[in-house]
């Protein structure tokens, strides 16, 4: 374990145990349906490929990338910086996330989807952090509830480190980023930009 790593916060079995369930809901949700998982790079890849395996249901996956803009606003814009291969209208979507923070990231990106004319949207999420919400929004699957304390591992990053660590711990908070900068350090590209 590395000396940034303060404690084991979800452990392997605790994962799994969040994945059984969300694929169970969401495979009796979804019966007789055919639905498309959108996962959000780069963190939702590692619950993607466990969740998809979860889910007993015809599916097709797709990836996207956002970066967040943000500034003094608490509007926050995304930009995309990698779109969809395919077509969701008349689809069933379900977009797949590693972590609600603020709720910007997935607002923008359900409202985005939306136009598109989807059949349905949907959002399921391996970890929760309402505490920090700024944006209502509301989440359809939560793996996981958790404090508002910075998270790696299990896809989870710190500029670009810890995504393969197979458990979520909770960093030291000398090394977890401070909350001034905490758009920088978690944005899943390097390209944060100031709105203003
Ligand atoms: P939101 O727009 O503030 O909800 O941002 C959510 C995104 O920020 C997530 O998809 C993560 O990429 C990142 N994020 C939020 N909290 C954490 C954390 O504790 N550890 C690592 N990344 C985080
Ligand atoms: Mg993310």
């Amino acid at each position: 374990m590395g000396m940034e790593i303060k404690r084991i916060l979800v452990s392997k079995e605790e994962i799994a145990e969040i994945c059984a369930r969300l694929g169970r809901e969401i495979t009796e949700d979804y019966q007789g349906k055919k639905v498309v998982l959108i996962c959000v790079l780069k963190g939702a890849f590692v619950f993607l490929a466990d969740l998809i395996r979860e889910i007993d249901l015809p599916c097709e996956v797709d990836f996207m990338s956002v970066s967040s803009y943000s500034g003094q606003h608490t509007t926050g814009v995304v930009k995309i910086v990698k779109d969809l291969d395919t077509d969701i209208s008349g689809k069933h979507v379900l977009i797949v996330e590693d972590i609600v923070d603020s709720g910007l990231t997935l607002k923008h990106l359900r409202e985005l989807l939306a136009t598109r004319n989807p059949a349905s949207i949907r959002i399921c999420t391996a970890f929760d952090k309402p505490e920090r919400r700024k944006v209502e929004i509301f989440v359809d699957y939560i793996g996981m509830q958790i404090p508002d304390e910075f998270i790696v591992g299990y896809g989870l990053d710190l500029d670009e480190r810890y995504r393969n660590l197979p458990e979520i711990a909770v960093l030291n908070s000398d090394t977890a980023p401070a909350d001034d900068q905490s758009e920088t350090a978690v944005s899943d590209t390097a390209e944060v930009v100031a709105d203003e």
